[in-house]
């Protein structure tokens, strides 16, 4: 009988996470919708026309993990901002023509979830023809924002390498404690690499850092296969069926930059006979979504990694309100700027 050692990374954010969305946001909505968000119940309520307004882009709404951040935006920017969110269906045409038509409806800020890392210089054009400040949030420029070609752009997101460490970090403990994960005996963990979209910092640094980390504790690896499956669930499900029909019994770990794609994967090891009996695999992932939390408890999957959806959420609007009332970004808040004019969120890490 394996030992199935459960490891859980969670923390207060999670749970709070947990808490205000107990079921999936709805994936499908309309392509923009205009919000007016209720003022505060204070003695004076500002009348929403004062508030500012801020157009929002959310690269897919369907994405398990920006759905929380989105439902963040939202909730932070109640009494304080008019929102103009946009769902850009993950096609930055799209995306380019919903910007044009925000600056065109007089936004004094765009907030800017890119479908494509590398159009970040295109929007940040855009938006200093039109002399409005930008706060890209979630996918980076890769050369960093500060090479976007703007003064006015600013970044809201996490440092990419720290999910990937402690995702290494968590593998490698647990595969210390469970010597029966090693099934063939050799000493190496043979791993699969389920991969988030290509030339996005997160998943290049998670895919790399990862890996390094376990080595870096004294652990062989060897790896048998590594796919992008774009953070998707369904994509991460048909990867892992190949792979199984592929390598089988060789695979002890199963690595995927998301929980989303972790999701997928735990279902096919399900539909393959596996956490029935002593048919183990472990599983790992990033995000701390409320499903991953339930596998982890269930002992479905072996860990993930805390992304902070709702500080992420509420940093993006702070910034995108000092922004459009041309005060300093950062004032009234905790935030500090890196070099790059980024805001780090960092990944929380709280054992059971
Ligand atoms: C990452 C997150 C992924 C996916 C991606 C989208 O930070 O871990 O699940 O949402 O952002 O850019
Ligand atoms: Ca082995």
């Amino acid at each position: 009988m394996k030992k199935i050692f459960s490891f859980l990374l969670i923390g207060t954010m999670a749970l709070g996470m947990t808490a205000c969305s107990p079921s999936k946001p709805a994936a499908a909505a309309p392509a923009e919708s205009a919000k007016t968000e209720a003022a505060a119940p204070e003695a004076a309520p500002a009348a929403a026309e004062e508030l500012p307004l801020i157009g929002v882009t959310i690269y897919k709404y369907d994405d398990n993990f920006m759905s929380f951040v989105r439902q963040n935006i939202e909730k932070a920017a109640e009494g304080k901002a008019q929102l103009i969110m946009n769902d850009s269906q993950n096609d930055q045409a799209k995306q380019n023509d919903q910007v044009d038509a925000m600056i065109a409806k007089g936004v004094k800020a765009l907030a800017i979830n890119l479908v494509d890392p590398g159009a970040a210089p295109a929007i940040a054009d855009k938006a200093k023809a039109a002399g409005i400040p930008v706060i890209f949030f979630n996918k980076e420029y890769p050369e960093g924002t500060d090479k976007v070609g703007y003064d006015s752009a600013w970044y809201v997101g996490t440092s990419s390498a720290e999910a990937g460490v402690i995702q290494g970090e968590l593998m490698a403990d647990a595969w210390k404690a469970n010597a029966s994960w090693d099934t063939n005996g050799d000493g190496k963990m043979q791993y699969v690499m389920l991969m988030g979209e290509p030339g996005h910092p997160d998943a290049e640094a998670r895919t790399k850092e990862s890996i390094a980390t376990v080595e870096a504790s004294g652990i062989g690896v060897q790896e048998l296969a590594k796919q992008t499956g774009m953070w998707d669930a369904a994509k991460g499900k048909e990867l892992m069926e190949t792979w199984l029909a592929a390598h089988g019994e060789k695979i002890e770990m199963v690595v995927c930059n998301n929980d989303g794609m972790a999701l997928g994967a735990v279902e096919a090891l399900k539909a393959a006979g596996y956490f029935t009996g002593d048919k183990f695999m472990p599983v790992v992932g990033v995000d701390a979504i409320p499903e991953a939390l339930d596998l982890i408890s269930k002992g479905q999957m072996a860990g993930t990694v805390l992304n902070d959806a709702d500080n992420q959420g509420r940093a993006t609007i702070e910034l995108a309100i000092n922004a459009a009332l041309g005060k300093d970004v950062l004032e009234g808040t905790s935030w500090v700027l890196d070099a790059t004019r980024a805001v780090r969120v960092p990944y929380v890490a709280v054992t059971k």
